[in-house]
C-alpha cells in the first residue's frame, strides 16, 4: 500500500466516524404553518417507538364507591385529603404506590406500624406533591388542559422522577486560562448536548430573566438585566435547546424560523409553552424550593438545593406528556378545585 492509499483510508476513516453523530435514515418529516413557509418537523420513527413503552399510561384502577364516612373522620391525620370517601381515599393510596414506589410498597411513605405517623419525609413531601398536583390540574389549566397532571407524569413508578435538574457546581468548571467560562464550551445533556451554557434553568425557571435575543436598549445588559447581551442570547438559545429536546420536537414547532420573536407567525403552541414556562417557576418557587430542608442531604444537589422541575419532567421527550393521554380523568380525587386556597411558601394563596 503507498502513501496515497493510506492518506485515502484515513480521509474515509475520519469521514465515517464524524458523520456517526448524525441520525441514521429514515427519518419523516411533518408540514405545519402556511404552504411554503418550509415550517417542518422533522422525526425519527425508530426513536418515536423507543418512546411508546414510556408514553403509557398504567391501567387505572376500578372506580371507588364514592359513598360511606369521609377519610377525615375515619383516619387520624389526613389534611388534604379528608373529604374523600374511605374507598376513593384508599384508591388513590394504591395508585399513589403504583406511580412512586411500585418496588417498595406503602412502607416506603409510612411507618407500617402506625399509618398517621408522620416521621418519614417521603409522606411529609407526597402530603405537599399532591396539593401541588391538584394546583396544577385546577389553576393551570392554560397549559395543561383537560389532560391534566398525576404524579405519573412526572414519577413514572419511580420515587425520584428521571428528569430533575439541579444547580451546577461552578467551582468544579476549569477557570485557569479561560477565566469565566459561563458553562459553555463543553457539551452539556441540558441544552441537548450543544456547548451553550449549561445552565439555562436557574435564570428562566427560578429567576424570571427575560427570554429575548434582539436588546431594546443601547447597551448590554448581561443575563441579569433587561436587555439582551450576547450572553443573554446565548442563554435564550440553550434553554430553546432544552425545550425542543424536552418535547422531542424542533423549533418550528412553536416558531417560524424566519422571525423567531414575532408572535404572530407563531403557531398556537408557543402561547402554552410561555404560560408553562410561569408554570415551571412556580412549582420551583412555591413547591420545590420551600421543601429544602424536608429532603435528606443525599437528595440535594453539589450546591445544596432540592431537585427542581423543567419542561422534560412531565413532557419526558414527547409533545404532550404521556402523547396526550387523560390519565387525569380516571382520577378524579386529584382534580383539586380553583376555589380552593392552597397555601404557598410566600404565605399567600398560588394563584
Ligand atoms: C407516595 C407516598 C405514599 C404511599 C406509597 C402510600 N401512602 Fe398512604 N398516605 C400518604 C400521605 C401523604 C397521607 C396523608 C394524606 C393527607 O394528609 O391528606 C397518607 C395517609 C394514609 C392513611 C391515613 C392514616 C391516618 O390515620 O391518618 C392510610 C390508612 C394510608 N395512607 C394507607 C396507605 C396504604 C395502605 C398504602 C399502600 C397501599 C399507602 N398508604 C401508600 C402517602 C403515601
Ligand atoms: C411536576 C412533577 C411532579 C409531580 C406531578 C409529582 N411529583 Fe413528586 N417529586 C417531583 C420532584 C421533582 C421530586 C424531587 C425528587 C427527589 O426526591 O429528589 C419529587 C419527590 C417526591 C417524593 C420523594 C421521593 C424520594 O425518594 O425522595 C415523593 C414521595 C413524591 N414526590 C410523591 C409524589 C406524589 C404522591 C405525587 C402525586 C400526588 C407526586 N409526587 C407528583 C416531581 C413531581
Ligand atoms: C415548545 C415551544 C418552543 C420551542 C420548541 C422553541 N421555542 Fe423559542 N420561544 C418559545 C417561547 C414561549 C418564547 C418566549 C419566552 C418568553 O418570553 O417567556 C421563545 C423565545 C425564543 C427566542 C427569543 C425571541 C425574542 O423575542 O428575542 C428565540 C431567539 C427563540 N425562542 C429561538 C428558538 C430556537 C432556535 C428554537 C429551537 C432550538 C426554539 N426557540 C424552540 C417557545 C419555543
Ligand atoms: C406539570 C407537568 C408539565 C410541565 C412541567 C410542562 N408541561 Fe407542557 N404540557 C403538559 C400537559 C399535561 C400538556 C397537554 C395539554 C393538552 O392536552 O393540551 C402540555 C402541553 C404542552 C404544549 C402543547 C402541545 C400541543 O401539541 O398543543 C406545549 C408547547 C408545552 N406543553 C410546552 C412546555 C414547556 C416549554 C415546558 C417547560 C417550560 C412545559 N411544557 C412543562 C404538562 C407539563
Amino acid at each position: 500500500m503507498n502513501l496515497k492509499r493510506l492518506q485515502w483510508l484515513a480521509v474515509l476513516a475520519l469521514t465515517g466516524f464524524s458523520l456517526s453523530g448524525c441520525e441514521r435514515p429514515p427519518v419523516d418529516s411533518v408540514q405545519v404553518g402556511f404552504r411554503g413557509t418550509g415550517m417542518e418537523l422533522v422525526y425519527n420513527p425508530r426513536t418515536l417507538s423507543d418512546q411508546a413503552a414510556l408514553n403509557t399510561a398504567p391501567p387505572a384502577l376500578p372506580e371507588a364507591d364514592k359513598s360511606g364516612p369521609r377519610a377525615g373522620a375515619v383516619y387520624k391525620n389526613v389534611k388534604v385529603l379528608g373529604n374523600l370517601s374511605v374507598g376513593e381515599f384508599n384508591r388513590l393510596m394504591v395508585g399513589y404506590t403504583q406511580w412512586v414506589a411500585p418496588e417498595q410498597g406503602c412502607g416506603y411513605c409510612h411507618n407500617l406500624n402506625n399509618f398517621a405517623d408522620d416521621s418519614l419525609y417521603t409522606k411529609v413531601v407526597a402530603r405537599r406533591m399532591t396539593e401541588m398536583t391538584m394546583h396544577l390540574n385546577a389553576t393551570w389549566k392554560n397549559h395543561v388542559a383537560e389532560t391534566g397532571v398525576t404524579c405519573q407524569t412526572c414519577h413514572r413508578g419511580q420515587p425520584v422522577p428521571g428528569k430533575i435538574w439541579f444547580k451546577p457546581d461552578e467551582s468544579k468548571l476549569a477557570k485557569g486560562l479561560l477565566g469565566q467560562r459561563n458553562g459553555q464550551n463543553a457539551p452539556a445533556p441540558s441544552v441537548a448536548y450543544s456547548s451553550l451554557p449549561n445552565d439555562p434553568f436557574s435564570a428562566y425557571l427560578v429567576k424570571d430573566n427575560r427570554i429575548r435575543q434582539i436588546s431594546q436598549t443601547a447597551l448590554p445588559q448581561g443575563i441579569n438585566g433587561n436587555g439582551s447581551s450576547t450572553q443573554a442570547t446565548e442563554a435564550t438559545y440553550g434553554f430553546m435547546m432544552h425545550i425542543s429536546d424536552a418535547l422531542g420536537v424542533n423549533c418550528a414547532f412553536c416558531h417560524n424560523s424566519r422571525n423567531f420573536s414575532n408572535w404572530e407567525e407563531s403557531p398556537p403552541q408557543r402561547a402554552t409553552a410561555w404560560h408553562g414556562i410561569r408554570m415551571v417557576r412556580e412549582l420551583n418557587n412555591e413547591f420545590m424550593t420551600p421543601l429544602t430542608k424536608t429532603f435528606p442531604p443525599n437528595r440535594l444537589g453539589p450546591t445544596g438545593d432540592v431537585a427542581k422541575v423543567n419542561c422534560a419532567t412531565c413532557h419526558q421527550g414527547a409533545y404532550k406528556p404521556l402523547w396526550g393521554e387523560q390519565m387525569a380523568k380516571s382520577w378524579p380525587e386529584l382534580r383539586g378545585n380553583p376555589g380552593r386556597v392552597i397555601k404557598t411558601a410566600s404565605g399567600g394563596a398560588a394563584k
